[in-house]
């Protein structure tokens, strides 16, 4: 999984990305779950659904461009597939393994392994974080590929009461089409491709 995963990301040309490995290995990123309970909650889950939702953003982004020929300028291969692989990297640190109690098939409590969260390490959110951190390892994200890993979670992570944010992701849906891919493959990805 980490080797297509690199294979990947050369294919986005961008400078810096043994440093943008090397951090994501700091931080746990290639042996991560992708979550606590739902999908791929597995050790290397997390970049196993980076590598769906690139996939399907792919494959998304080539459908929606037969369809609109003009959108082509609005989703440069190398920003969809840098989006995809990158966006969920505010993930990398938070979990941390622990056990729950569940019915074995006899109808008995039992222990198993399981994971939990923990955003201590740095509490910046989910897709803002994502941004922040690859603006500190230097990657010079396009106000495009920024908007689209800010708010590629859509209105799941934002207070239903903030109008500003609801004011703001509308705004970034309206003139960023990427961030509607990313969105669209990180859905499918999650709900349907990965068990
Ligand atoms: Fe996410
Ligand atoms: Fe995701």
């Amino acid at each position: 999984m980490k080797t297509e995963f690199i294979r990947l990301l050369q294919q986005t040309e961008l400078e810096g990305m043994e440093k943008i490995v090397s951090n994501l290995e700091r931080l746990g990123f290639f042996e991560a779950p992708a979550s606590t309970r739902f999908h791929l909650s597995i050790p290397g889950g997390l970049v196993q659904h980076s590598i769906s939702v690139c996939k399907a953003a792919i494959n998304i982004r080539n459908i929606a461009i037969a369809e609109k020929p003009d959108l082509e300028s609005k989703l440069p291969m190398k920003s969809v597939i840098l989006v995809a692989l990158l966006h969920d990297i505010c993930k990398a640190e938070i979990y941390k393994t622990s056990f729950r109690n569940v019915k074995n098939e006899q109808g008995i409590w039992e222990k198993v392994p399981a994971y939990e969260t923990d955003y201590s390490h740095f509490p910046m959110g989910h897709g803002e974080k994502s941004v922040i951190r690859l603006m500190q390892w230097g990657v010079k994200l396009t106000k495009d590929e920024m908007l689209a890993i800010r708010w590629h979670m859509n209105a799941w992570d934002i207070p239903f009461q903030s109008y500003e944010a609801l004011g703001n992701l509308n705004a970034a849906k309206e003139q960023c089409p990427l961030l509607t891919i990313l969105q669209t493959a990180d859905m499918l990805s999650s709900m349907i491709y990965e068990d």
